[in-house]
């Protein structure tokens, strides 16, 4: 059988061959196809790129059908239940699990990043008081370019590993900072003695204590939900990291463009919206009401529920789901997951639902979570750039070290109108 697609063009009765390599064709190949020698040739439409590979990638992997996600082959349930999140980082970074010498040098070079220059933090003493996280994390990732200007040279691998580490060790501080700023608190400097999570965790919430001690049950899950959101592949932010990195502009500029793809309802924003969701359905009784308003008017959507690639259970939601009633044991139950676990149920037997394959995703249970551990809900997504940090990153160096990546750059099919003279404007 050859591995080919025989393409008849109607128009001229011509055939085309056309080689098919990891069940693709390339998009290129059918430029041969025209009417004439005029023609500029076929090209494929695909708004949204619903159908269409921009990459090779040996990073993630998703079967959104059978709900599989694995990081560089590894299956994500194992690496939340035993790995942590800065092995992971290594591992979406380097394509191996790090040795036990690598890990304690990559932890030891990360715990050495962590620190900002302290213009950023006067930097961030302009924001308003008010001023949302996100919105703060961004301008300040994408203000870092300043201060390192070698981060330019994006292909030299050994400065790019340096930008890579700083980018990883100073987001939380970041965070942090941009929280602590909407508090009215003092910033408070990393504790090296501390894990990744656990530091965070103390530039969070430490006050007037001599050392920040996390709560275990809370660091844990909080490394757990770094793991699952570092990577999943071609999403709408790691397209923008790649699509601008493809301009080889610095790591700092491309992640405060990832970060703003991130910030938008429909992808890092929804952990925000389905909390205010079960807030605003408000009690179990309730559910059926809303449902019947998400079928019947479009503009409603279940929030945390449905995905692009995922038409089964999201694995990942599976393990924040369990996940969560740990945290409650902790820190005290939230009492809308009462109310979200009878939405998913019922949403689950609904048929609307059903055949239109929509699970619940990554964010239907996470901001329940974030939420007993007392955390404003604006700061949600910037939880989800924190760990997705990570797989930005890896998918940015990928795409500069791939021979095949030129500067992303779509065709489009103008349909506007053709050539007309200027008017001036006296006389219209
Ligand atoms: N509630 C109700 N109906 C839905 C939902 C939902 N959450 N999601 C999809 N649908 C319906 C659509 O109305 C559409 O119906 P139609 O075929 O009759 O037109 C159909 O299901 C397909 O939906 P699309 O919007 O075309 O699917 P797409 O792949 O473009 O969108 C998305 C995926 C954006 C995630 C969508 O499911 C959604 O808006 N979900 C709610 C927001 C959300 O949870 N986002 C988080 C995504 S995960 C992440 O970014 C980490």
């Amino acid at each position: 059988m050859a591995d080919t697609l025989t393409v008849t063009d109607n128009r001229t009765g011509k055939s085309y061959e056309i080689p098919i390599a990891n069940d693709t064709i390339s998009a290129m190949d059918l430029r041969q196809i025209k009417v004439n020698d005029t023609d500029f040739g076929m090209m494929s439409y695909d708004p949204a790129y619903k159908n269409t590979a921009s990459c090779i990638s040996r990073i993630t992997y998703i079967d959104g059908g059978k709900g599989i996600l694995r990081y560089r082959g590894y299956p994500i349930e194992q690496l939340a239940e035993t790995s942590s999140f800065l092995e992971v980082a290594f591992l979406l970074l380097r394509g191996e699990l790090p040795s036990q010498s690598e890990m304690a040098g990559f932890q030891y070079e990360v715990k050495h990043h962590t620190l900002v220059h302290e213009n950023i933090r006067e930097l961030m003493e302009g924001f308003r008081y008010d001023a949302h996280p996100m919105g703060i994390l961004m301008s300040t990732i994408a203000a870092l370019s300043t201060f390192y200007p070698e981060a330019k040279n994006v292909d030299d691998a050994e400065n790019r590993w340096l930008q890579i580490v700083r980018l990883i060790g100073k987001l939380p501080t970041l965070a942090a900072y941009a929280y602590r700023h909407r508090r009215g608190l003092p910033y408070v400097y990393p504790d090296n003695e501390l894990s990744y999570s656990g530091n965070f965790l103390n530039m969070m919430f430490k006050m007037t204590e001599r050392s920040y001690e996390p709560n275990p049950a809370v660091e844990k899950a909080l490394d757990v939900l770094l793991i699952l959101h570092a990577d999943h592949e071609q999403n709408c932010s790691a397209t923008a990291m790649r699509g601008v990195g493809s301009s080889r502009v610095d790591p700092y500029s491309a992640l405060a463009a990832a970060c703003a793809a991130l910030y938008g309802p429909l992808h890092g924003g929804a952990n925000e919206a389905v909390v205010r969701m079960l807030q605003e359905i408000g009690s179990k009784d309730a559910i059926p009401g809303f449902i019947k308003q998400v079928k019947e008017d479009r503009s409603v959507r279940l929030m945390g529920f449905g995905h692009r690639v995922y038409k089964n259970y999201d694995p990942r939601a599976k393990v924040i789901k369990k996940m969560a009633y740990e945290v409650f044991d902790a820190v005290g139950k939230n009492p809308l997951i009462d109310i979200a676990v009878e939405l998913e149920r019922i949403a689950l037997e609904d048929e609307y639902f059903v055949n239109k394959k929509l699970y619940p995703n990554v964010d239907f249970y996470s901001g329940l979570i974030y939420q007993a551990m007392g955390l404003p809900m604006d700061m949600y997504p910037v939880l989800f750039a924190l760990g997705r940090c990570a797989g930005w990153l890896a998918q940015w160096q990928e795409m500069l070290t791939d021979d095949e990546q030129r500067i992303a750059r779509p065709r489009q099919v103008y349909l506007g109108s053709g050539s007309r003279d200027y008017v001036p404007l006296s006389d219209r």
